[in-house]
């Protein structure tokens, strides 16, 4: 018998090419050959990557996000849904592995809307697994339809630039996990203003949730670097250079994943630290790195509801409701177009 995980087939439509395989060496490079070196993080989130990452947030009993996030999720979905209008479409940025989602489109369906769902991610075999899960969960009793985008932030942008004169209901930008805590507040805000500058003619919002946590040992604890489910997690996006590379671009023992709090930014920070200097050639361009060297891996931003509405504010958008797990460190907002339009 065969040992290949089971993986639906569900129709994906596959928005563009900025995660395929050339692009990604090209921004390697780039990212590398930069005064300040920036692992891309779509070299992070890959099957095998979501799938290790899964683990360290299942396994790890200090890693609070998730738990606050679902907590809030439990207790004000029904609310939370009253601010998704009937026909909306709903764009989930980053879906991975839809549990939360399933919260907020059982009580859309509860509430008898008609909703297309759209679910965006990278990892192909999680994005076919979870759509297919929402259809067989939603389609018998009907209202919400599913569908699968393929892609990456970035191709989601241009694609909507696309889709922009056929649009006429309500969008809904779903963006749960801190995902956009990954950015630094700068690039949030500038994703986001791409995202509402996508000129489509219809309504758009955003339902979005951020870690606020400002206690730092409690920080340390969570995303401990030392944790070998985060150090696989790390790892893998050396070793899927590597396999993206076809060569030996990062060897495991010339490298040493580390993490700090940095209060100045409110965030934590991942790193790949060179055990020694090194050098290496990827398309023809020559990398270096002196020994001790960092290379940052990914970041978790922890933002309170005041600096949510900063961002927020630079992207045209105003922070209408937020809601707030018990211990008041986990936020999930609703975020509109500013009806006097200015920044
Ligand atoms: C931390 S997980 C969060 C998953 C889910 N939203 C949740 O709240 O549990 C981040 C997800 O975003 C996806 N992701 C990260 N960067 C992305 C990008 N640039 N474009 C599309 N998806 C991305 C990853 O594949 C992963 O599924």
């Amino acid at each position: 018998m065969s040992s290949q995980p089971f993986t639906p087939k569900v129709h994906l439509t596959r928005l563009s090419s900025n995660a395929e395989t050339s692009n990604l060496q090209a921004k390697l490079r780039d990212t590398l050959t930069s005064k300040v070196k920036i692992f891309p993080s779509e070299l992070l989130w890959d099957d095998l990557g979501l799938t290790k990452f899964e683990a360290f947030r299942t396994l790890t009993s200090d890693y609070y996000p998730a738990r606050n996030e679902t907590q809030i999720l439990i207790k004000y979905a029904d609310i939370i849904s009253q601010s998704i209008p009937m026909k909306a479409s709903i764009i989930e940025l980053g879906s991975g592995n839809i549990e939360k989602t399933t919260l907020l489109l059982s009580a859309l369906q509860k509430q008898e809307k008609t909703i297309d769902y759209y679910a965006l991610d990278m990892s192909s075999d999680e994005l076919s697994t979870s759509v297919h899960t929402l259809d067989i969960k939603f389609q018998q009793r009907g209202g919400i339809s599913c569908h699968g985008l393929l892609g990456t932030y970035d191709d989601l942008v241009l694609w909507l630039h696309k889709q922009q004169h056929g649009v006429v209901s309500p969008v809904i930008f779903l963006w749960l996990g801190n995902s956009i805590g990954n950015y630094c507040s700068r690039d949030a805000a500038a994703l986001l203003t791409r995202i509402v500058s996508s000129e489509m003619t219809c309504e758009l919002r955003f339902i979005i949730g951020v870690d606020g946590c400002q206690n730092i040992s409690q920080i340390e604890r969570c995303y401990d670097a030392k944790n070998p489910l985060m150090q696989a997690f790390l790892t893998n996006g050396l070793r899927h250079a590597n396999r993206l590379a076809e060569m030996s671009l990062f060897r495991d023992e010339d490298w040493v994943c580390t993490g700090c709090y940095e209060s100045t930014e409110s965030t934590w920070k991942y790193f790949y630290v060179a055990q020694e200097d090194l050098e290496m050639d990827l398309l023809g361009t020559s990398i270096k790195f002196v020994k001790d060297e960092r290379m940052l891996a990914i970041s978790s931003a922890k933002w309170t509801e005041y600096d949510i509405a900063s961002i927020v504010r630079k992207a045209g958008l105003v922070v209408r409701n937020a809601w707030k797990d018990t211990d008041d460190i986990y936020g999930v907002y609703l975020v509109c177009q500013n009806p006097s339009g200015k920044l």
